[in-house]
């Protein structure tokens, strides 16, 4: 186990909004939408003003909204963009006690989830001011399993979220102990220390895993929850950032059925399929991997389909992005990506999305992922703190 590291000291960025960054996010913003109740020659010397006389300034909510999504159109490792003008933007800023925080996380998933018919959700609460330190959750997914470590070294569950675990632990969690135990949440408020929530079942969906034409799938006990919330990531929109932002699309298959449940760090599980469909496994060259890599995510689009909770798989989101380009290229736009990210991790070159390069440059706002934070998911935060 990696020894805690020592508290980071201080912020790892300031809380001063960058003027530079609010005048060209605000110019961005009427570029877009001319049509603004408050005109661009009156907004930037109201910021203006504001920023020298507190060190920040209040985004409206017009703006919040416009960021946030502009935020997700300048994701370059995200390939389901196509949607991001339907982003639902919750303006949870007033959010401040861990008890209020914890409402608006679950009124995040019911939203989210919306009986299956998944909606891209972002909660955007208090920003960092020099005045407050903005909240935080420790989790970086709002639904994650948890990793039990048995004595002999064995991790029941998601083995990426065995050290987390083990500070949930701490905090007093008591864990099941079961290879699907939702992970409660840590949040953390300027208010107090650290306080753990469970996240209450029914706001959790999950799809249990068959297979179209192998009834005998099911009895491996698979599953996968429906809603992937990033948690851990700051949106930093005009100069401000926003380290709590938690936001969700759907799921494309492969994410499941080609990372989570399969990478050798995670599940694991392609041996134990490979068994299961009694494939020859003695050499590489039956490509047992491959075959039961499909065989998996069939099962993973055919249970969400049937279980009427909304997933894409990666041929048409491939198409989907594509489409986004073009439409982005006619308004004049480029779509910053990175092909590393975008390329699904099965069938690669047979989709659209591998045949070419793409513009690598970053774009403002956005969404960025902190040390401090990658450290909290990892549980290698130190504990008691406050
Ligand atoms: N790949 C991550 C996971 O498996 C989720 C990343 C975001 N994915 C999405 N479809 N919005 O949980």
């Amino acid at each position: 186990m990696p020894a805690p590291r020592p508290a980071p000291v201080g912020q790892s960025h300031p809380a001063e909004a960058d003027w530079d960054e609010a005048e060209e996010f605000v110019r961005l913003h009427h570029g877009e939408y001319p049509d603004q109740a408050v005109p661009l020659t009156a907004r930037l010397p109201q910021i203006r003003t504001e920023i020298d006389e507190t060190g920040t300034y209040t985004h409206t909510a017009d703006e919040l909204v416009f960021g946030a999504r502009v935020a997700w159109r300048n994701s370059s490792r995200c390939i389901g963009r196509l949607y991001w003008k339907s982003l639902r933007v919750l303006d949870r800023r007033e959010a401040t006690t861990a008890e209020d925080i914890h409402q608006r996380l679950c009124e995040h998933l019911r939203q989210a989830t919306n009986g299956g018919r998944i909606r891209p959700v972002i909660s955007v609460f208090a920003p960092e001011t020099p005045e407050s330190r903005a909240p935080r959750v420790w989790n970086d997914q709002l639904i994650r399993y948890a990793g039990h470590r048995q004595d002999n070294g064995v991790i029941v569950g998601d083995p990426l979220y065995a050290d987390f675990t083990d500070t949930v632990r701490r905090l007093g969690w008591q864990a099941p102990g079961g290879a699907w135990d939702v992970l409660p949440w840590v949040i953390d408020t300027d208010e107090d220390k650290p306080q753990l929530f469970d996240v209450p079942s029914d706001l959790v969906l999950e799809v249990h895993l068959t297979h179209p034409d192998r009834p005998d799938f099911a009895d491996l006990g698979l599953r996968w929850h429906a809603v992937p919330a990033i948690s851990n990531m700051r949106l930093r929109i005009g100069g401000i950032n926003y380290p709590l932002a938690p936001f969700n699309g759907w799921y494309m298959g492969t994410e499941i059925g080609a990372r989570n449940l399969v990478d050798s760090d995670r599940y694991d599980l392609l041996p134990i399929i490979a068994a299961h469909l009694g494939l020859d496994t003695s050499s590489e060259t039956t490509l047992w991997r491959d075959r039961a890599l499909v065989e998996l995510n069939v099962a993973v689009l055919h249970s969400f389909n049937r279980a009427g909770v909304k997933i894409s798989d990666h041929h048409t989101e491939s198409r989907h992005f594509i489409t986004h380009l073009a439409k982005e290229e006619k308004e004049g736009r480029t779509v910053p990506a990175d092909w590393s990210w975008i390329v699904p991790p099965v069938s690669g070159g047979t989709t659209p999305v591998f045949h070419r390069y793409y513009d690598e440059t970053d774009q403002r706002p956005n969404f960025y992922i902190d040390e401090d934070a990658k450290a909290r998911g990892k549980g290698e935060c130190p504990f008691g703190h406050g």
